[in-house]
């Protein structure tokens, strides 16, 4: 309660009012703007639906506006006190204003590193969410939009340079015998933010094809990255707090929109969520984890995503074949999904043989043989496959909680990991 009253923390109040706002918004307009989106040719088959319907796709639009709005709106909520302070009391820009001993420094003078945070992290985001339409609208090669989140991540990364430029990490307690206790990593810590981006917006991407789960895993690690960003509000001294709050400010909107489009792309789908959506949530979770200073944290919460995305590697990188599609097939006699299989255009041969016969060892993969003996089909490398593969057939929304439980499994096995192992490799 001292929280929620304390008058220094009225923006948080105000951001959730913004963030039921963007439910409510995202909740009505979607339906209302359906029509209009397969006007405009944003649509798709419903792939696994007798008679494969038509329905609205690149929804993720609508909801990524809504959540912009939200942001830019917020904006004089979030600042109102250092503008309150730079007007009041003529010369004297800092009477009046009873300051916390945490903001210290952050009222005076005008804090221009935050708002340049705040803005650069919303000139990422808009470009991520143009570059996502485009994709949407000409389906843009795989290889060419892996790059785009790179342009998109520039401004906060450039901000990142200003603000903080650090650039070293802790070494774990075993290797600074060899290492020191920080090592200076330099530019290849711009790259490995840059990786993260690229990772972030597409392994949602690719962790996709049954109604509901681009929305809903992206709900279940903002719910997540609330649920850590909570105990450091509660400590106004704490070194991070100023992180956790600008995560916050970012999270909170984004649960609402996301759950407003959830509610229309959940089994039977009215809508999908579009490359627009998935690069979209990618990228905001990306902009708080750098900005935040917590992507390793953040990325213990994306575990599903670094799973489905090594075991999808052999045919992300060319190995073994990809469709354009992997996602499950309707068994249109038991209405239930089963794993789907890539048919080879070109018989498989040499490295690609071995690994396959490897993974089929492993039970990740089952084979389907030729005439000759020949590999003709194999099932596609996607968790959500294997999912299929050991719990057998499932009807779609089943499968869509079963891999939303796999993820509430895997955040809370990162949060674990984060505040109850991290110890053994560093003093935290
Ligand atoms: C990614 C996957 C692809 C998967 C697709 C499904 C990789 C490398 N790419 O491609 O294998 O098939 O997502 O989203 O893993 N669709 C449904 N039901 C759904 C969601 C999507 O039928 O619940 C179909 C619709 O026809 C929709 C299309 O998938 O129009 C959207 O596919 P898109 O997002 O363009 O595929 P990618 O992201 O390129
Ligand atoms: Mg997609």
């Amino acid at each position: 309660a001292a929280l929620l009253f304390n008058p220094q923390k009225s923006p948080l109040i105000s951001s959730l009012g913004f963030a039921i706002l963007a439910f409510i918004s995202t909740y009505t307009l979607i339906p209302l703007l359906g029509d209009a989106f397969i006007k405009a040719g944003f649509k798709g088959k419903d792939l696994n639906k007798l008679g494969t319907p038509v329905i609205p796709e690149t929804m993720g639009a609508v909801t990524a506006f809504v959540y912009l709005a939200c942001m830019l709106l917020f904006i004089p909520f979030a600042f109102y006190h250092h503008f309150a302070a730079l007007t009041s009391g003529g010369g004297n820009r800092e009477v009046e204003i009873e300051i916390h001993p945490a903001d210290e420094g952050f009222f005076h003078p005008f804090p221009h590193n935050k708002l340049g945070e705040y803005l650069s992290a919303i000139l990422s985001l808009q470009s991520m969410i143009m570059l996502g339409v485009a994709d949407d609208l000409f389906d843009i090669r795989w290889r060419h939009k892996l790059f785009m989140p790179l342009l998109a991540a520039i401004p906060i990364l450039a901000v990142y340079y200003v603000d903080f430029g650090v650039t070293h990490v802790v070494v774990p307690m075993q290797l600074r015998q060899w290492l020191g206790d920080l090592v200076d990593l330099g530019w290849l810590y711009y790259a490995y933010m840059a990786a993260l981006t690229i990772f972030c917006t597409n392994s949602i991407n690719i962790l996709a094809g049954v109604n509901g789960i681009e929305a809903g895993q992206s709900l279940i690690i903002a719910l997540f990255v609330v649920g850590n960003d909570i105990p450091y509000l509660v400590k106004p001294l704490h070194p991070a707090h100023d992180s956790h709050l600008l995560s916050l400010y970012f999270m909170a909107p984004f649960v609402g929109v996301t759950l407003g489009l959830l509610k229309w792309n959940w089994f039977p789908a009215r809508v999908f969520v579009g490359d627009t959506y998935c690069y979209f949530a990618g990228m905001t979770f990306a902009v708080v984890g750098i900005l935040g200073h917590f992507s390793k944290t953040l990325l213990l919460f994306f575990i599903p995503q670094i799973l489905n995305f090594l075991y999808s590697s052999p045919q992300l990188f060319g190995i073994v074949e990809n469709p354009r599609h992997r996602l499950p097939r309707l068994n249109p006699k038991t209405g239930k999904l089963e794993q789907s299989r890539v048919k080879f255009t070109k018989t498989p041969k040499g490295m690609t043989v071995l690994l396959l016969e490897l993974l089929q060892k492993l039970g990740m993969v089952t084979i389907v043989h030729g005439e000759k003996g020949e590999i003709v089909e194999a099932t596609n490398l996607t968790i959500i496959n294997l999912i299929l593969v050991r719990l057998g057939p499932m009807r779609e929304d089943i499968l869509a909680l079963t891999i939303m439980g796999v993820q509430v499994l895997c955040c809370s096995l990162g949060l674990l990991i984060r505040y109850n192992f991290a110890y053994l490799i560093y003093e935290w």
